[in-house]
């Protein structure tokens, strides 16, 4: 599988398979990937991110070319992941929600995907006016009840996809750039400190129940969306 310079793949992963299935992509996993999953205090959260991340193993290996199992992982300084051997060249990321993990790939430039299924009671005004840029709050709260969900979403993951394309995680204030959040408007970045908003693409990716956005660097990227078929 290749993906060219220009195109940004996102494979969709559905976590709650078949006990076949979990062990198949068990095997892929190395030693400390294992004991992480170990650390997970119940078995439905422990085998789903064994799937997600025997799945990550199984879409990365059909790039670079080796099995699976034969990955190996660093982490950058704020946690992303990204890959060692046998390339480095493969900008990927992914995120989970519930039973549901996406991972985007591209061919260029570093990448960030995130993914929330929208949760109605969560507390759209606090929150806002805690994480998200002033503009941003008031352009939430100023919409219906009925539309400020949806928004609040639809902000969240746009930011969030933002701050896992630069890896900075946590370190990076959610109120230190702009996205856009309306339905009529175009996904984008409208601003960010220190940042050149124009070098950075935002597509959304959401679906019924779940908001999700990618960021990709570079030129307006060609979008592939893809299902994962586990080993049988
Ligand atoms: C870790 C963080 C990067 C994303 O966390 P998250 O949204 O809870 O989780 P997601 O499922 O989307 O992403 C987790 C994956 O991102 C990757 N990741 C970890 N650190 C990362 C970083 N610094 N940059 C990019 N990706 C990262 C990992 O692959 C991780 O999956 P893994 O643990 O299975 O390897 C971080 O930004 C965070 O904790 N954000 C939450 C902030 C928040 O609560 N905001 C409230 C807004 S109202």
């Amino acid at each position: 599988m290749k993906c060219a310079s220009g195109e940004v793949h996102v494979w969709r992963i559905d976590l709650d398979c078949v006990a076949r299935t979990v062990a198949a992509l068990k095997a892929t996993l190395s030693p400390e990937e294992e004991q992480r999953a170990a650390r997970f205090r119940s078995i439905e959260l422990r085998e789903r991110w064994t799937v997600a991340r025997g799945a990550l193993r199984c879409i990365l290996a059909t790039y670079a070319g080796c099995e699976p199992g034969a990955l190996v992982f660093r982490e950058e300084t704020h946690g992303k992941p990204a890959l060692t051997w046998p390339v480095e060249d493969i900008p990927f990321n992914l995120s989970h929600t519930d039973g549901l993990t996406l991972v985007a790939v591209a061919g260029h430039g570093r990448v960030g995907i995130d993914a929330e299924r929208v949760r109605p009671e969560i507390e759209v005004e606090d929150l806002s006016r805690r994480f998200f840029a002033p503009a941003e709050a008031s352009e939430i709260l100023a919409l219906s009840p009925d539309a400020r969900l949806a928004a609040f979403f639809t902000c969240w993951t746009r930011k969030e996809a933002f701050v896992k394309a630069l890896g900075g995680g946590l370190s990076v204030p959610l109120n230190s750039f702009r996205v856009s959040i309306q339905s009529d408007q175009p996904a984008r970045l409208i601003w960010a400190e220190g940042e050149a908003s124009g070098r950075w693409n935002v597509l959304d990716l959401s679906e019924p129940g779940v908001a999700a956005a990618l960021v990709v660097e570079g030129p307006t990227p060609e979008l592939r969306r893809m299902n994962f078929v586990p080993p049988s």
